[in-house]
């Protein structure tokens, strides 16, 4: 038997430590969170996508009450992006969120879904994906989405 170990980087960083088209993203992700539709969980996220032609797309959670018909943040922003430019890679993508009206200490980590979808922006576009994710005592920035996703399910098999 032998064992495979993934490796991940992770970078642990304040806000001074971003440039400032990194700043600004994350601005638009927080500012996103106020167009949220979360009466169910009261987790307002929002997320803020940063395109190869510099056009950033916001979007944010949208629930329901049949719960699994709602989507988070992060699918609403980058499939409004890849609706609107499909020949355009993604670059960069901000997450942020905000629980009674306070943003979340700890960053907000997107789920196995958002991964996966990320995932295929990647890929269909050849382009790594830089993921920020914001909290107001950390940000984690990520440099590629496989780095949050090891071991991931690609058509390409
Ligand atoms: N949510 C997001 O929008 N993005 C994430 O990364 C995690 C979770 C949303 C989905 C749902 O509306 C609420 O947060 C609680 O799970």
């Amino acid at each position: 038997m032998r064992t495979l170990n993934f490796r991940a980087k992770i970078r642990v960083c304040n806000d001074k430590e971003l440039n400032q088209t990194e700043k600004n993203l994350i601005d638009v992700a927080k500012e996103a969170t106020e167009r949220a539709y979360a009466p169910y969980s009261g987790i307002k996220v929002g997320a803020a996508v940063l395109l190869a032609n510099n056009e950033i797309i916001s979007g944010n959670n949208q629930e329901n009450a049949a719960y699994p018909s709602g989507l988070c943040a992060e699918r609403t922003a980058l499939f409004y992006a890849n609706a609107r430019f499909p020949d355009v890679a993604v670059d960069t993508i901000a997450v942020a969120a905000c629980v009674k009206g306070d943003f979340t200490n700890e960053p907000i980590t997107p789920c196995g879904g958002c991964r996966q979808v990320i995932l295929e922006a990647q890929i269909r576009y050849n382009h790594p994906i830089q993921i920020i994710l914001y909290g107001k005592k950390k940000i984690y920035f990520v440099e590629k989405i496989t780095d949050l996703l090891p071991l991931c399910f690609s058509s390409t098999i």
